[in-house]
This record gives structure tokens, sequence and C-alpha cells, in this order.
């Protein structure tokens, strides 16, 4: 793994779990603390991603094989590029908040394809750059889709319940496969906005 200053830590959760609500305040409440935060996410809005973005959305079709595979190209990119990559950001001394990260890849993928390939692929990332921690906001499925319902006009390709359930259940899978070997820390998330925030400052406190 690189040298670097900085923290990484990534936050993974089913579609409106609440992680870029939480993401932003856990931000402000960093840098009232006096630390450098830098906020980012995947799929990232690079080239990759903005490819993955319209798949999502259905404006361009691509097989499952494929669209891991790219998520897995976004994540190099994200992490190596020279412009604002997250190395490049950690060697700069900024604590690195992403909102998902390679269990994002482990859960939504394996509902199509081989759990152990979609680790494999992603084997380069991981060794380049493992989480500090990676913050699991636990909501379950139902109460997830009624905030994504209640909130926004259109849903993406992965934002069915059926969907949401078993991503819910490959995160679960993919934590009992790797715990030996990632830090995992799960965070209640159906309570209200600010008392999840507590909890999650808590976790992260801990690794800074
Ligand atoms: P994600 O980034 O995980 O998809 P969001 O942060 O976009 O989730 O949250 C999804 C929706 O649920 C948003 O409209 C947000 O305002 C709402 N929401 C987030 N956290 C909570 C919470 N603790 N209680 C109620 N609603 C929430
Ligand atoms: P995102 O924009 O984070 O959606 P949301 O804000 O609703 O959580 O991510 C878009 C979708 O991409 C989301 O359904 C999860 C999926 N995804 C994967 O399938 N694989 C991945 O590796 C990542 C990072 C995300």
């Amino acid at each position: 793994m690189e040298q670097h200053t900085g923290r990484f830590i990534a936050f993974e959760g089913i579609d409106g779990s609440g992680k870029s609500t939480q993401l932003v305040m856990l931000k402000q409440q960093l840098e009232a603390a006096g630390y450098k935060v830098y906020n980012t996410f995947e799929p990232t809005d690079n080239q990759i991603g903005s490819l993955i973005r319209d798949i999502l959305k259905g404006k361009q079709s691509a097989d499952q094989l494929t669209i891991a595979a790219l998520f897995a190209a976004d994540r190099l990119h994200h992490i190596l590029n020279a412009e604002d990559g997250l190395l490049k950001k950690l060697q700069e001394g900024f604590i690195v908040l992403c909102d998902r990260y390679y269990f994002s890849s482990y859960a939504y993928h394996s509902v199509y394809v081989d759990m152990d390939w979609v680790i494999e692929i992603n084997k380069k990332s991981a060794e380049l750059l493992q989480p500090a921690l990676n913050v699991f906001i636990d909501v379950d499925p139902e109460t997830a889709m009624q905030r994504i319902q209640q909130n926004r006009v259109d849903t993406e390709l992965y934002e069915t319940l059926d969907m949401q359930q078993k991503v819910y259940m490959n995160y679960q899978r993919a934590f009992d496969k790797l715990n030996h070997q990632e830090h995992i820390c799960k965070v209640p998330g159906h309570l209200s906005l600010a008392d999840t925030a507590t909890e999650i400052l808590a976790v992260v406190k801990t690794v800074l």
C-alpha cells in the first residue's frame, strides 16, 4: 500500500441509506474540529463514471460483467488520477470520505455474477488503497425504498425493493467473507439524522 498522511474512510449502504446526507454533515463536523476533509463518491463524475451513470439510467446498455468491470476501472482511475485522485488527496493530508467503494461492487454485482470474481477484479484497488474503515449505514430495504420514493423523481436501475433486499444480503455476505482482512463497522441508520451523525462521528474518531 502507498504511504500517505491522510485517512481514507469508505461509506457503504443500500440506496437511500443516508450516505450522501451523512457525508455532508460529517465533513462539516470534522472541519469544525480543524481537520482538512475531502468528500468524494463512486461512481465518479469522470469519463468512466459518466458512462456508468448512463448505463444505470438506461441510456446505454451493457451486460453485468461489463458493468462490474467498468466500476473496477472507474475505481482505479479514482485512486490513481493525477489531478484529484484519492492517493494525491491523501498525500496532501486530507481525510478522504468516500461515498461507496469496493464493498459496493461486491454487494451489487454479486446479485448477477460470482462475488469472488468481483473481489478478484478489485484486488489492485485493495492493494493500492484499503480504507482505514468501512462504515456500513444499516437501514432495512423497506425504509430505504420509502425514502427514495418520497424524495426522487426518477429511480435508477437498481432501485427496486427486490434488488435492495438482495444487495443488503450480499453486503452481509461480503462482510462475513472479508471480516478478517477489512476494518468494518456497522452503524444504525434508521435513527434521526442527528443521532445517526453522532454514531458515525464516534466510529470515525476511532481511526483519526
Ligand atoms: P444515499 O446517499 O445512501 O442513497 P441519501 O443521503 O441520498 O442516501 O438519503 C436518501 C433520502 O433519505 C434523502 O432524501 C434523505 O433526505 C433521506 N434521509 C437520509 N437520512 C435520513 C434519516 N436518518 N431519516 C429520514 N430520512 C433520511
Ligand atoms: P450512487 O450514486 O451512490 O447511488 P445512491 O446515491 O442512490 O446510493 O450509486 C449509483 C448506483 O451504483 C447505486 O445503485 C449503487 C451502484 N454501484 C454499483 O453497482 N457498484 C459499485 O461499485 C458502486 C460504487 C456503486
